[in-house]
C-alpha cells in the first residue's frame, strides 16, 4: 500500500509554519557548524534507543551493521545542508512509510526528535556566537517542526489507507455473500411445495457462506491485530515451528499421496520476532501451499537457507507443484482481499506479508518456470541476538 507524496500539501505546511528563503539562509550558514556533528549525533540515537527495550530489536536487525547509523547521520547532514525539495521532503516522507511498515510505535519517533532538538540546543550553546544563538535556534527549530510534520502526515496517511481499504474490501466482500443468502431465504419462502433434496442443497449453499463470512471475520481481525500491535521479539526456532505448523495443515488439508519434502540449514535454526504472528504467518502460507498444490502431482517442499545477500537474513522457501490461476502482479496476489479462490478471503498473504514486514522481512511470490509456486519469506536470522 504505497501512497504518492502529497507534494502540495507538504508545500502547505512548509510555508504555514514560516520556514521560507531566509530561514534556509540561516540554516545554510549556521547548518556547517551543526553538521559536523553528525557522527555524535547518530551515535546517541544509537545508545539512547539500543538501550529502550521496545526499541532494541530495530537495531538487531540491520540488513547491514550501522544501517540505521547511517541514515540517521544522513539526515542530520541533510536537514542542516540540503534544500527542503522535492527529494527530500520525499525522503522524509518515505521514512513515515517505513515507520508504519515496520509498525514502529510513533511515540518513538516523536521522541527521537525531542532528542534531536536538545542535542541541536547543546551544540548551538557551545559552537555558535551567543549573539547569533536565537537565530540559529529558530530555524532549526522550524526544520525540525517541518520534519516531523512530513514524517506525521505520512504515518497517518498510512495508517488511515490501510484501514479504510480494509473496510472498504470488508463492505465488497460482504455483499456477495450477503446477496446469496437472502436470495436463498427468498426461494426457500415463495416456494409452495419444496423437496427435502432442494432444500438441503439451499442449506447448505447458505452454510457454505456463512462459513465464508466467518472466515473473513477471523481474518479482518488477525490482520488487523498485527497491523496494529506493537509486539515482543525473541528468537524463534524455526525447523520446530514449521514442523508444527505442516502436521497441522496436513491434518487439515489431507492431499492424497502428498510428496512433502523439507530440507532446514543448520545454520538458519532461529529468526527474531513474534512467535505467535510467525504460527500466524506459516499458517497462512502453508496452508497457501496446501490448498494450491496440484491434485495429480502433488508436491510441496519447505526449505531454509541463509541469504546469499546478507547472512543477517534467512530464507523460508515453500514450493508447490500447481499453477497460479491467471497472471497477475505480485502486488496484485500480494494485495487485501484479491483471491483467485471462490471461497478464499484474500488475506492470507496479506497478514503474512504485514508479519514478515514488522521485522524488516518480505514475502515474495512467483511462478517458477518448470512449474509450480514458489512463496519465499526474507526473515532477520535470529541466532545473532
Ligand atoms: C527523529 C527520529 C527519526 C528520524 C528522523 C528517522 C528517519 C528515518 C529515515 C529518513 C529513514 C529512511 C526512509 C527511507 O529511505 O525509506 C528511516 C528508516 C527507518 N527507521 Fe527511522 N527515523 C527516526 C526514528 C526512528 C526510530 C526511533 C527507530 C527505531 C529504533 C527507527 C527505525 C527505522 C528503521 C528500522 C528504518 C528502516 C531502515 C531500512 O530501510 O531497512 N527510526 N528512518
Amino acid at each position: 500500500m504505497r501512497k504518492q507524496v502529497p507534494l502540495e500539501r507538504l508545500l502547505f505546511l512548509k510555508q504555514q509554519l514560516g520556514f521560507d528563503a531566509e530561514t534556509q539562509e540561516l540554516l545554510k550558514s549556521h547548518g556547517v557548524i551543526l553538521a559536523s556533528h553528525k557522527e555524535d549525533f547518530a551515535r546517541y540515537f544509537e545508545d539512547f534507543f539500543r538501550g529502550m527495550e521496545e526499541t532494541r530489536p530495530y537495531l538487531e536487525v540491520q540488513e547491514y551493521p550501522g544501517q540505521l547509523q547511517d541514515i540517521w547521520k544522513r539526515w542530520f547532514e541533510g536537514i542542516f545542508t540540503r534544500d527542503f525539495d522535492q527529494a527530500f521532503v520525499g525522503w522524509v516522507w518515505n521514512s513515515g512509510m517505513t515507520h508504519v511498515r515496520i509498525n514502529l510505535d510513533h511515540r518513538f519517533v516523536n521522541l527521537g526528535y525531542c532528542l534531536a532538538r536538545r542535542f541541536c540546543i547543546q551544540v548551538i550553546n557551545s559552537s555558535i556566537a551567543p549573539e547569533e544563538r536565537a537565530e540559529a535556534m529558530e530555524a532549526v527549530e522550524k526544520t525540525l517542526d517541518l520534519c516531523l510534520l512530513i514524517e506525521t502526515e505520512a504515518f497517518l496517511a498510512s495508517t488511515f489507507q490501510c484501514d479504510s481499504e480494509v473496510i472498504r474490501g470488508i463492505a465488497h466482500q460482504i455483499r456477495n455473500p450477503i446477496t446469496v443468502i437472502g436470495g436463498s431465504i427468498m426461494r426457500l419462502k415463495r416456494s409452495k411445495e419444496i423437496t427435502a433434496r432442494a432444500a438441503h442443497d439451499t442449506y447448505n449453499t447458505i452454510l457454505a457462506e456463512s462459513r465464508r463470512m466467518e472466515k473473513m471475520v477471523q481474518d479482518v481481525s488477525s490482520y488487523n491485530e498485527v497491523f496494529h500491535s506493537q509486539s515482543a521479539w525473541s528468537p524463534v526456532l524455526l525447523q520446530e515451528m514449521l514442523q508444527e505448523v505442516l502436521d497441522e495443515c496436513r491434518q487439515r488439508y489431507p492431499v492424497v499421496g502428498l510428496d512433502l519434502q523439507t530440507g532446514y540449514a543448520p545454520m538458519a535454526r532461529r529468526v527474531l520476532g513474534n512467535p505467535e504472528e510467525y504460527r500466524l504467518m506459516f499458517r497462512h502460507l502453508l496452508a497457501n501451499a496446501f490448498e494450491a498444490v496440484d491434485p495429480e502431482k502433488p508436491v510441496i517442499s519447505v526449505q531454509t537457507s541463509l541469504d546469499p545477500g546478507t547472512a543477517m537474513y534467512v530464507l523460508v522457501e515453500i514450493f508447490n507443484t500447481g499453477k497460479l490461476s491467471g497472471t497477475y502482479e505480485m502486488e496484485t496476489l500480494l494485495t487485501p482481499f484479491f483471491s483467485t479462490r471462490a471461497m478464499g478471503t484474500g488475506l492470507g498473504l496479506p497478514i503474512a506479508r504485514v508479519v514478515a514486514q514488522k521485522v524488516k522481512g518480505n514475502i515474495m511470490l512467483y511462478p517458477v518456470a518448470k512449474g509450480g509456486v514458489v512463496c519465499l519469506a526474507s526473515l532477520p536470522r535470529g541466532d545473532l541476538v
